[in-house]
């Protein structure tokens, strides 16, 4: 790396969210539900070049792993993403995100009929299809805007 390029810095503990498809870094964040307001250190890097992508981004939170809801929402929008979990400054952890063949509990449905978003407490199913999700409920297929549907954190 020469003295010309710029690079973010290494994080001591927490998550590294690499190979993002470029231009989906702020709705990770969005999924991640961070907006910088509880004080942690966080790093977005939005199209940067990379290797095997092209472009990419890249979201770097300090003192924070994911959990694994998280993990599947990110899986939906950012399918080629890397989670490096970072311990004093070590990759402890890389996994390659899958993309799961369904998501329970963690989107909502827009459907305001549907069983799930009634007050009874019915958790939320959804089925991933190749250019979205289906509620197993109703039916109703959300294809933009994922992060605009999680419900939980
Ligand atoms: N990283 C970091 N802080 C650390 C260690 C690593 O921010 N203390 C970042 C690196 O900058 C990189 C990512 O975590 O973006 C993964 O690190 P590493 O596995 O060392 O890099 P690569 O081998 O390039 O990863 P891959 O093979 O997944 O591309
Ligand atoms: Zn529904």
């Amino acid at each position: 790396m020469s003295e010309h390029e710029l690079r973010v810095s290494k994080i001591r503990n927490g998550t590294v969210i690499d190979h993002i498809r470029a231009g989906q870094a702020l709705n990770v964040l969005a999924i991640l539900g961070i907006d910088g307001s509880e004080g942690e250190a966080i790093s977005v890097g939005m199209n940067v070049p990379s290797d095997r992508m092209g472009r990419k981004d890249i979201v770097k939170v300090e003192g924070r792993e994911l959990s694994q809801n998280e993990v599947d929402v990110l899986s939906l929008i950012a399918p080629d993403a890397t989670i490096n979990i970072i311990r004093e400054y070590e990759v402890a952890e890389k996994h390659r995100l899958e993309r799961p063949e369904r998501v329970v509990g963690v989107l909502s449905c827009p459907n305001s009929n549907c069983i799930t978003t009634g007050s009874e407490p019915v958790e939320s199913k959804f089925e991933v299809l190749a250019d979205g999700v289906r509620c197993e409920y109703c039916e109703t297929i959300v294809r933009d805007d994922l992060a605009a549907h999680i419900s939980v954190k």
